[in-house]
């Protein structure tokens, strides 16, 4: 196939250097022969008339051409015109001694004497080109013809035809050359592309695509690179994720494994059962949170996450939220307190703003001291409605902010560990409902804000206005 390319692209070029060759030929060739044959029966004619003009009595006929042959450098013949109509000429006088037999009827002559006037052209005598002038003298006079070889002119001409052909052959025999080093260039910089492309799709993404090039074909290596990065970022993600999800799942099913075990034993007291069943239930919760987590980043990953996009009226959102984890809020002794601001309609997934408050909220429970107030606030901002969860707990480090929406990421230290999937989770979906999800912390304050597209209320119940 490379093959195929060096090949084609010299014979595309030569192809090219041939064409115009031929188009040189055909312009510079025939007009230049045109030219110096115009020009070369232009001088007989100048030389020819005072010739012509002086030719003396009848009986000084020959002696005067073969004396006046060289001052013109042509064959004079003087002809006798017999008849008029039709003209019949016999040839009286001819500067080549020896047979006049092959001018007796030429047809520049005859013309002249038919027509009365000046005649010239070329023909053909022996095998050569010559021009001719035939130059009448009294409407009943004699005719006399100069005859000169063309062979000067026609000379340049084929001079001109050869350096061509010469010129011409050269060009196509460097086209040839230059066509097929500069199609191995190309064709070894895709050969290389082509091992790139086959490494990275064998899975290995660590050697990079060079290629210094600046036209189409480095633009393509960049762009192959950009993919073999991207590709390895994804398969780095792939495999974290993986062994992160196993590792999550492996540490409540030892634990469930290992109370299994500690329950066979017979004299096993009525209270230490209980303990350890109660235990054994948070394990299998903690199960089933993190299988549901997982299967709805994955189901986000592959793109069959379907949510609504409908108002939503955050408002009844955050009251049902309170309602659900006032117990888990007294438990963990955190006051809690709302400030929600009438008729904040935002526009998303109402089961799914519940999920995303859910895990701020629960975030704000468990990941606080004891004590300290956690407040849900619901209102509008910039155009936008937002659901926020508020603590006064010691926030999140600055140098762990950026990374805490991420996959699995924990803050080491952390006693409450969870499996680092729940603002994640609500990032994917902040993003599906076409919103975001915002962070404001320090010391004292943290504030995990869901910002939706704000609606009025009259759109409520009407379907969702399309998006801007
Ligand atoms: N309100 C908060 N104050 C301080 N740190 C927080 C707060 N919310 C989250 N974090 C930190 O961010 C980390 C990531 O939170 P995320 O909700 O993603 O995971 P998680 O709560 O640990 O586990 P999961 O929610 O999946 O059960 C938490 O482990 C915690 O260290
Ligand atoms: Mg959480």
């Amino acid at each position: 196939m490379i093959r195929g390319i060096r090949t084609r692209l010299a014979l595309a070029l030569l192809a090219v250097v041939a064409g115009a060759l031929v188009v040189a030929w055909a312009t510079v060739v025939p007009s230049l022969e045109n030219r110096l044959v115009k020009a070369k029966l232009d001088q007989l004619q100048r030389d020819a008339v005072p010739v012509a003009v002086n030719l003396p009595d009848r009986v000084f006929w020959q002696e005067y051409v073969e004396q006046t042959e060289f001052l013109v450098n042509a064959r004079i013949v003087v002809y006798d015109l017999l008849t008029a109509e039709p003209p019949a000429l016999t040839v009286a006088a001819d500067s080549r001694t020896g047979s006049s037999r092959d001018v007796e009827r030429d047809i520049t002559a005859q013309i002249a004497a038919s027509t009365g006037r000046t005649q010239r052209g070329t023909t053909r005598r022996n095998d050569k080109r010559v021009a001719e002038v035939a130059i009448p003298l009294d409407p009943a006079g004699p005719i006399v013809l100069f005859i000169s070889p063309l062979s000067d002119s026609l000379a340049t001409v084929r001079l001109v035809e050869r350096r061509l052909l010469g010129a011409g052959g050269l060009a196509l025999l460097v086209a040839l050359v230059l066509g097929y080093l500069g199609a191995s260039f190309h064709a070894h910089r895709i050969r290389r592309l082509e091992r790139a492309a086959e490494r990275i799709a064998g899975g290995s993404f660590d050697e990079p695509v060079v290629d210094g090039g600046s036209d189409e074909l480095g633009e393509l290596a960049s762009a192959f690179d950009r993919m073999r990065e991207r590709l390895a970022q994804l398969d780095t993600a792939r495999k974290e994720f993986i062994a992160n999800a196993s590792h999550e799942l492996r540490t409540p099913l030892f634990s469930l494994g290992g109370f299994l075990e500690l329950m066979t034993d017979e004299d096993l007291d009525e209270e230490t059962r209980t303990e350890f069943v109660t235990t054994m239930r948070e394990q299998v919760d903690r199960l089933t949170k993190l299988a549901t987590d997982l299967l709805d980043l994955s189901r986000v990953d592959a793109g069959r996450l379907h949510l609504e996009q409908e108002t939503v009226d955050l408002g009844a959102v955050a009251r049902d939220l309170l309602d659900e984890m006032r117990a888990l809020a007294e438990r963990r002794g955190h006051p809690l307190r709302e400030l929600l601001e009438p008729e904040t309609i935002g526009l998303g997934d109402e089961l799914r703003v519940l999920q995303v408050g859910r895990s701020l909220l629960g975030n704000a429970l468990v990941h606080t001291p004891a004590g300290t107030p956690v407040t849900v606030r619901v209102g509008h901002r910039d155009g936008s409605s937002f659901l926020a969860v508020e603590d006064e707990g010691p926030g999140v480090p600055p140098e762990h902010a950026p990374h805490v929406f991420e996959r699995f990421y924990r803050i080491e230290g952390d006693l409450a560990s969870g499996s680092g999937l729940g603002l994640a989770i609500a990032r994917e979906l902040a993003d599906l409902m076409g919103g975001r999800m915002e962070l404001e912390t320090r010391p004292g304050r943290t504030v995990f804000r869901l910002v939706l597209a704000a609606a009025s209320p009259a759109d409520q119940g009407a379907p969702a206005p399309a998006e801007s």
